[in-house]
């Protein structure tokens, strides 16, 4: 490649899970130490980071088009852009886009993009530069200080698989499950709440697999965390996702009924209501299993909203194991719900089974499930009208003086009145809607607001 000239703008695009929001955050506050600033709306960057997602179809195509359609965008404004693939693509098919890419200067894994200062050089002065390694730990003692604005904030606290559902890449493009140490986590958490955040949502592809050792030695898990988060003067709430059934433990539990600072929100995802096909998706739980632990959650936070993930379409699922998925969505009644049609990811244990299932019934399932779904999640803000609840702003609403938020049950709240970015304010829910809440701010008697 030709030498360039080193990149003054940047723009990161990141797609899939919030764990790939928060690195691509941190890709950019490493390119800031640079004095590499965000480019400006409309305007072509010098530096185009594709912060990419393997998890599901096509991902892998859709990176190549993108950097077709970024060649041609620069051509027009009469420049080359640097082009960096990072995110599980470039962990998993890294070489492949090296050799099928020639526009591609960088491809940086999950695990190694703390080195990009040094890849971005090697880039200008005309190298192609590769990393895919996989020491989790080095990356983020390579981090810059947070610098984080806005009210809502992400925290990767644990990253990593080792449970090796037959369906998933993550154990591959995400490699092994790494806890990072609590007092990084608490000072990054302090250096957040400085810089304006109000909620953090504490994130792992496991992250109730979160192990370690507090401020006096003692052994630790996620609900040791966030007890001690909880301490933290001006940190209002606190979330985490996404969590497996196998790893939760009777104190995270009992947190939801200790710690006010958390969220009544549980994000478990159980995949499918089949015993048989939770089996083939090595997921080593059942339905029975799975629904108790929920009603344990239930007895300590009787409120508490409850979501999940879904797969339809599993190689071999029959029409009464899909019925079976349907039965456990009413039993459960969702607040919120992701739902997938089975898509095989090279290299997993599933894409090679056989008994695959065909596009349309995919489709008619999925159409089946999420009718089911959201019949529930109506339900849920349907229920939710009357109650007062803080919301806490994070955008403003599509009418001037209009503010939009989340309740604590994670429901998009809208309201109008004379707030700001990041208040928590008090609100009556008067209207639901299958998606979102109208508000009313309530004013608290003085008396009561103490
Ligand atoms: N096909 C469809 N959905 C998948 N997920 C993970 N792998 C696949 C796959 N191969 C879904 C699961 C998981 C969520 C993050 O993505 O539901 O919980
Ligand atoms: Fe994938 Fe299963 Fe690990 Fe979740 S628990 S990341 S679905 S292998």
């Amino acid at each position: 490649m030709e030498p360039v000239a080193p990149p003054k703008t940047y723009r990161v695009k990141s797609f899939g899970c919030q764990m790939n929001v928060y690195d691509g955050e941190r890709m950019a506050e490493l390119l800031g130490t640079r004095g590499i600033t965000p480019a400006l709306e409309g305007e072509e960057a010098d530096l185009v980071i594709l912060n990419t997602c393997h998890i599901r179809e096509k991902a892998a195509e859709k990176v190549y088009s993108d950097i077709g359609r970024m060649v041609k965008a620069g051509a027009q404004a009469g420049k080359t852009p640097l082009i960096a693939v990072a995110g599980c693509v470039a962990q998993a098919e890294g070489e492949e886009i090296m050799r099928r890419a020639p526009a591609v200067s960088i491809v940086v894994g999950p695990q190694a993009y703390h080195r990009l200062p040094e890849m971005l050089d090697k880039a200008v002065g005309g190298e192609r530069a590769t990393d895919t390694d996989m020491p989790a730990i080095a990356k983020f003692d390579a981090l810059p200080a947070r610098r984080k604005r806005g009210p809502a904030a992400f925290l990767t606290v644990q990253e990593g698989c080792d449970k090796f559902c037959t369906y998933c890449v993550v154990p591959y493009t995400r490699g092994a499950e790494i806890s990072r140490p609590f007092a990084h986590l608490i000072a990054e958490a302090q250096m957040l709440v400085e810089a304006g955040a109000k909620e953090i949502t504490l994130l792992g592809q496991n992250v109730n697999a979160w192990a370690g050792e507090d401020d006096k030695g003692r052994a630790a898990g996620l609900a040791g965390l966030i007890h001690a988060l909880a301490r933290i003067d001006g940190l209002v709430r606190i979330r985490y996702t996404t969590s497996h059934p196998n790893d939760m433990d009777e104190a995270l539990i009992a947190a939801h009924g200790e710690v006010d600072k958390l969220m009544p929100y549980l994000h478990l995802p159980v995949q499918s209501g089949s015993d048989r096909v939770l089996k083939a998706m090595n997921r080593q739980h059942t339905v029975e299993g799975y629904l108790r632990l929920l009603e344990k959650f239930r007895a300590v936070r009787p409120d508490i909203a409850l979501s999940g993930d879904f797969i339809v379409g599993f190689p071999g699922e029959t029409e009464a194991e899909f019925e079976d998925t349907l039965r456990i969505v009413d039993a459960v009644r969702y607040a919120h719900a992701f739902s997938f049609k089975y898509s095989p990811r090279p290299g997993t244990p599933a894409a090679t089974l056989d008994g695959q299932i065909a596009p349309e019934v995919m489709h008619e399932r999925l159409h089946r499930l999420q009718e089911r779904l959201g019949h529930h999640q109506f339900a849920f803000n349907q229920a939710s009208v009357g109650r007062t609840c803080q919301v806490m702003i994070e955008r403003t609403g599509r009418e001037p003086g209009q503010w939009l938020g989340k309740s604590p049950w994670l429901q998009s709240v809208w309201f109008s009145g004379d707030h700001a970015i990041g208040d928590l304010v008090d609100v009556q829910l008067i209207e639901a809607g299958p998606n979102s809440l109208q508000g009313e701010p309530v004013r608290i008697p003085a008396e009561l607001a103490r």
